[in-house]
């Protein structure tokens, strides 16, 4: 490059940042609204009963129903296109999983073909397929013309109406509607065409031109809900848990909730409007009958409307439970209809059901559970032994230091500036021997420097996003002027996985892991600061039909990196930003940019149980907020309730002030210490959640309804959530609080985590407040296992004893489970693991193995024993306790609820069992 283009650069450079650091909220004009959104726009205006497509050729192919989608008059269309056919293909798996696929016949040459998203659907979900032989035709009451009908499921059949063509499943025998699609008639396909003579089909938005040389090829239609209260999922918004109606009279949305990733600056807490992640799963949730979920495998851009009561009151269209269906619309700007419908019917049926396509969570390293400590940015390696040395002199435990985009050479990730970082393999060997770990960042934008070795190596191979014109993309972002790796080819993805091994990321460790950011892809000077919708990726793939995939295919290309690395032995870590369907498979998430603000706080809740409902149990909030500086006390209730969060890492934009735990004064200190603690203690059961979800795709945090699916006050709570099936969390979301209202679902009492108080259930209590925590509680009827001697990490508690907390029921008994591994490896995944239910009934605690009996190859042993067993809720104190299997009584006594800290209520207590985890053992309370 010439001088003066560098130095243009630069400046043009300098102009962006300071462009960037003077935007103190949310710019609204950067971002396009639906109207500003021709498909979109175009999509909204159609009504009720404008489809006028009929199912034609209905047949049995291949195991599939399949059929021909023709409009009644199908010689021409309304704006005189020849119209072909489109095709229908209905199949049917296990668990009641129904598929609709609807594309262009390629057999009748559209000029291109449609996107379909590989490698988010697990290949063993073909192995569920059912394959079709009979197919029934009737016609349904009330229709005028006949309907195919084919068995789903138990109790669930599949039924694709011709005439007008409607896809539903209905309930056998009530005939009662579950899901439908088309019922409304709003269902349109723009077919891809020869571009017209005179015919527009540019896009401008801002100073940005989109070509769009295939024309308009969007898709939309309505899909409706029965037996609803309410809608949930389609991440990643900031609002509620229950999401709000969006068209219709009186609605508080008026825009469709977006989904599109993006770069938003300073989000706000309550909006439609899309930021860094996509994934098309909705979920609904009514008393009734239970839960369903709709899934639509697409990556373009998608605007889903939540209709409110009475949005089509003259369309003329009736359908059957008007009372509890709820009516929703679907637009994507390209792509296919390849949509799944999940029958449930329970909370936890249907993300297993989604889980069977999509695959379920990574298990994550145990070190990776525990509390991570970032900043934009740790100058330099003395900060970084400061900060880490601090955390031992406050008696702090953490896990994590990150690394942000300050410790490289310039933004050339993969490098360190040697300067400020001149021996990153001894910073983190020490921090290793601490039983820490360190985080880098590492961002998809490559430099465009010759002598960058990534970049020369991308642009030899010609590894890049191309622009509209075929010229490797140049965009904007941290890194100045750069470049993207095109992330959806294999062969890229497999070199950019070959950057993280020893030899090339120089100045990496074994106990080094990544985090991945700006992946949406953020290009600071392209359209809403993203790649632009015409360029290209492998296969002639256009950015707009995979845009809200790319951030999934560059955080799966890492977490298969350190795989690689570690010669596919240890368990990758990655944080990514952007996210999709399927990002479960690869990592953590967060929820970006936040602000220090309390407003804030309260949405990071539904944010997290949401990611959770729809696949995505590691995730959290930077705790704190990442813009702005916390007053003490918004900080300290963050770190309460960050505790809780799957994912538990505090974070801070670089013009903020520091906040390391204990800048704010000794009382402070001492807060964040025990809220920090709190986890550390619960790290047990939060790796068996983990574990939990791992298997069953059921989240670690989960919203109340899931655990109480009957009880109506649940339904659209999100300032309480469940951790697991025993915990239930209820933030503190405003300042100086002296009392909340927490209502307690279920029959069964609860005890407070802190105190041991027990509390009625199925009723709201005025709790008072104090400072030193946010309310938490046992639920009765569980047993959790804790670790409660405090150590510097996590890694160093591995061999320490357990306590199990027993909060007993009304009859006496309890049930909980313990978890564990080496917390490292695969070998889990070969049986290499311990995994015991413990039940308490009849005077009797037993510990039942769950792990299946050892192949003898692989297995995982462990000395560590448990030293305290409290009861809570006993009606009868027992005096003593008999090990059964060693014939020996053990002492029971009075003591605190925590030993450490002398807190809590006087309880039964059974001090040192000294029984092993990994065995069989029975104690009877006598
Ligand atoms: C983005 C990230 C933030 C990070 C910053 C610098 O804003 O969301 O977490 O600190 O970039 O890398």
């Amino acid at each position: 490059m010439k001088p003066q283009m560098r130095n243009l650069n630069l400046f043009l450079f300098l102009l962006l940042s300071l462009h960037f650091i003077s935007v103190l909220s949310w710019k609204r004009e950067e971002f396009r609204n639906c109207n500003q959104t021709p498909f979109c726009k175009r999509a909204r205006a159609r009504k009720p009963g404008s489809c006028s497509l009929l199912a034609r050729h209905v047949i049995i192919s291949d195991g599939d129903v399949t059929a021909k989608l023709l409009p009644k008059n199908h010689e021409t269309s309304e704006d005189h296109h020849e119209i072909n056919p489109l095709l229908l293909t209905l199949s049917l798996y296990q668990d009641g999983v129904l598929r609709l696929k609807i594309d262009e016949d390629p057999s009748l040459g559209p000029p291109k073909k449609r996107f379909e998203v590989p490698d988010v659907i697990v290949p063993e979900f073909s192995n569920n397929k059912l394959w079709l032989q009979r197919i029934s035709t009737e016609t349904i009451d009330g229709d005028t013309g006949p309907s195919s009908i084919v068995h789903l499921a138990d109790g669930y059949e599949a039924v694709l109406r011709h005439d007008p063509f409607e896809v539903y499943v209905r309930e056998k025998g009530s005939g009662n509607r579950v899901i439908s699609l088309n019922s409304h008639g709003l269902f349109d396909f723009e077919p891809l065409t020869a571009k017209g003579e005179g015919e527009e089909w540019e896009e401008s938005f801002r100073e940005n031109t989109d070509t769009r040389p295939y024309g308009p090829q969007s898709i939309s239609f309505d899909v409706s809900f029965y037996a609803a209260d309410f809608v949930y999922g389609i991440p990643e918004h900031a609002t509620s848990l229950a999401l709000k109606p969006t068209r219709g009279p009186g609605v508080e949305y008026s825009e469709p909730y977006r989904l599109f990733n993006l770069d938003v600056f300073e989000y706000i807490h309550d909006s439609p409007f899309g930021i860094y992640g996509s994934i098309p799963f909705m979920i609904s949730h009514g008393k009734s009958r239970g839960t369903s979920g709709f899934f639509w495998l697409n990556a373009a851009e998608m605007q889903i409307d939540v209709m409110g009561a009475g949005w089509d009151a003259d369309s003329g269209i009736s359908l059957p439970s008007e009372k509890t269906r709820i009516d929703t619309f679907w637009m994507s700007e390209a792509g296919i209809v390849d949509a799944f419908f999940f029958v449930g019917p329970g909370p936890k049926d249907v993300v297993r059901q989604y889980m069977s396509v999509t695959g379920m969570p990574a298990m994550p390293q145990l070190f990776a559970t525990a509390y991570h400590q970032c900043r934009w940015n740790y100058r330099d390696e003395e900060d970084v032994e400061d900060v880490d040395s601090k955390f031992d002199e406050h008696n702090i435990p953490y896990d994590v230091l990150w690394l942000d985009i300050e410790h490289t050479d310039g933004k050339r990730y993969f490098t360190w500036d040697r300067m400020l970082f001149p021996h990153p393999e001894e910073m983190q060997r020490k921090l290793a021997a601490k039983g820490r770990h360190m985080v880098t960042i590492v961002d998809p934008h490559i430099k465009r420097d010759d002598s960058y070795n990534v970049h020369k190596e991308a642009t030899k191979k010609g590894y890049y996003v191309k622009d509209a014109s075929g010229n490797d993309f140049d965009g904007w972002c941290w890194s100045g002027s750069s470049s993207y790796p095109d992330m959806l080819n294999p062969e890229i993805r497999s070199w950019w996985a070959d950057r993280f091994s020893f030899e090339h990321y120089v100045g990496s460790t074994p106990s080094l892991y990544i985090w991945n950011d700006m992946n949406e892809p953020s290009v600071f000077n392209g359209p809403e600061l993203t790649m632009p919708r015409d360029a290209l990726h492998y296969g002639d793939v256009e950015h707009r039909e995979l845009h809200n995939a790319y951030g999934y295919y560059f955080h799966m290309a890492t977490a298969n990196g350190l795989v690689k690395r570690g010669e596919g032995k240890d368990r990758p870590f990655v944080l990514s930003r952007a996210l999709f369907a399927g990002s479960q498979r690869h990592g953590a998430v967060w929820t970006g940019d936040n602000s220090a603000e309390w407003d804030h706080l309260r949405v990071s809740v539904p944010m997290v149980l949401t990611l959770g409902l729809t696949g995505l149990p590691f995730s959290g909030a930077d705790v704190g907020g990442f813009f702005g500086n916390p007053e003490p006390e918004l900080l300290v209730r963050w770190y309460q309730l960050g505790a809780y969060y799957p994912f538990f890492r505090a974070h801070a934009h670089h013009d903020t002030k520091r906040r390391e735990p204990w800048l704010f004064g000794e009382r402070n200190t001492e807060l964040i210490r025990d809220a920090i603690h709190v986890r550390y203690t619960l790290i047990p059961y939060f790796y068996t959640l983990f574990r939990e979800a791992n298997t069953s795709g059921v989240p670690v945090v989960r919203p109340l309804w899931m655990e109480f699916p009957s009880e109506e006050a649940t339904f659209s709570n999100d300032e309480a959530f469940m951790v697991g099936n025993s915990i239930l969390v209820q933030g503190i979301y405003t300042e100086r609080a002296k009392v909340a209202s927490v209502y307690l679902p279920g029959r069964q009492s609860w005890y407070d985590l802190r105190t041991g108080t027990s509390y009625r259930g199925g009723m709201t209590h005025k709790l008072t407040v104090s400072e030193d925590t946010i309310p938490a509680f046992q639920r009765a009827g569980t047993i959790i296992p804790r670790k409660d001697r405090f150590r510097r990490s996590s890694t160093q508690m591995v061999n320490d004893p357990f306590t199990l907390v027993i909060a007993l029921n009304s009859s006496q008994a309890a049930e909980g489970e313990l978890y564990v591994d080496d917390g490292k490896s695969f070998e889990f995944e070969h049986g290499a693991y311990i995994h015991r239910r413990f039940v308490l009934s009849d005077g009797k605690l037993t510990s039942v193995n769950l792990a299946p009996a050892s192949s003898g190859k692989s297995r995982f042993s462990s000395e560590t024993v448990i030293e305290r067993i409290i009861l809570l809720g006993h009606t009868h104190s027992p005096k003593s306790a008999l090990i059964e299997v060693t014939n020996q009584k053990v002492d029971i006594g009075l003591g605190p609820l925590w030993l450490q800290w002398g807190r809590g209520s006087a309880v039964v207590t059974v001090r040192k069992p000294g029984i092993r985890i990994a065995d069989d053992w029975t104690i009877k309370f006598l």
